[in-house]
């Protein structure tokens, strides 16, 4: 009976198209049905999880998947989080990708006087990265109030929800549309490729160690 390896991707999002690419260059087949959580590669004893991307550094934490493609934004947020709540936070980071780059930086209305961080003192923040801010704000002496959403973080300062929002940005078109104007930058992201952080069997060790060398293959040839 041979043992499949699990893998977490982001379901639709900006990591999914080259999270799939990238396992479909190391020979690593699926063809996948949108409908379906689970995709079995038709090539591999491999199995894609396909979930939003903020569940993935927990289920490999907690040993639900083997692996997980995430941005690293999400994955120290959620370690964060878990190590707040004294949750098992641990992981083994086995490769930075070359894509899903992208930074959480701190942006205000276009037209608020903004000379320095210390403008944010006493103000409201909206984000969905309460505990990266946090950490940002106490280690520059900034004591803010946190509006935490889901989503739809760019229009809470035209909704008055908040005087300041922190987001990811890439290219800086929703800030843009939003008439925001990123200040500051408080984190910079790219994919990671990680792995919980037990000893994988014997089997999936030996899948791993063909998986990653085409892994290392393919960024290299990108570059
Ligand atoms: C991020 C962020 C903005 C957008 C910024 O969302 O929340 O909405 O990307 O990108 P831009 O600078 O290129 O306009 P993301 O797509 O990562 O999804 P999520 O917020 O649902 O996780
Ligand atoms: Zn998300
Ligand atoms: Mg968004």
């Amino acid at each position: 009976m041979s043992e499949r390896l699990t893998i977490a991707i982001q379901k639709s999002g900006r990591l999914s198209k080259e999270s799939l690419s990238l396992l479909n260059a190391c020979g690593v087949k699926f063809s996948i049905n949108e409908a379906r959580l689970i995709a079995h590669s038709t090539s591999h004893p491999i199995d894609l999880l396909r979930v939003r991307d903020d569940d993935i550094p927990g289920l490999v934490m907690d040993g639900v998947v083997d692996l997980g493609l995430v941005g690293e934004n999400v994955l120290e947020e959620v370690a964060l989080e878990r190590s707040a709540v004294n949750e098992n936070a641990e992981y083994k980071a086995l490769r930075s990708l070359d894509f899903g780059g992208c930074r959480l930086s701190i942006a205000v209305p276009r037209e608020s006087d903004y000379n320095s961080i210390d403008d944010l003192q006493g103000k409201r923040i909206a984000s969905t990265y309460p505990y990266l801010l946090q950490r940002y704000l106490k280690n520059n002496g900034i004591s803010a109030k946190n509006v935490v959403l889901t989503g739809s973080v760019e229009v809470a300062p035209r909704a008055g929800l908040a005087d300041a929002i922190c987001d990811l940005v890439s290219t800086g078109a929703t800030l843009e549309a939003n008439g925001l104007v990123e200040k500051e930058v408080i984190f910079r992201s790219q994919a990671q490729l990680i792995q919980n952080a037990n000893p994988l069997s014997a089997e999936k060790q030996a899948m791993m160690d063909q998986l990653l060398p085409r892994i290392d293959g393919v960024q290299m040839a990108k570059e």
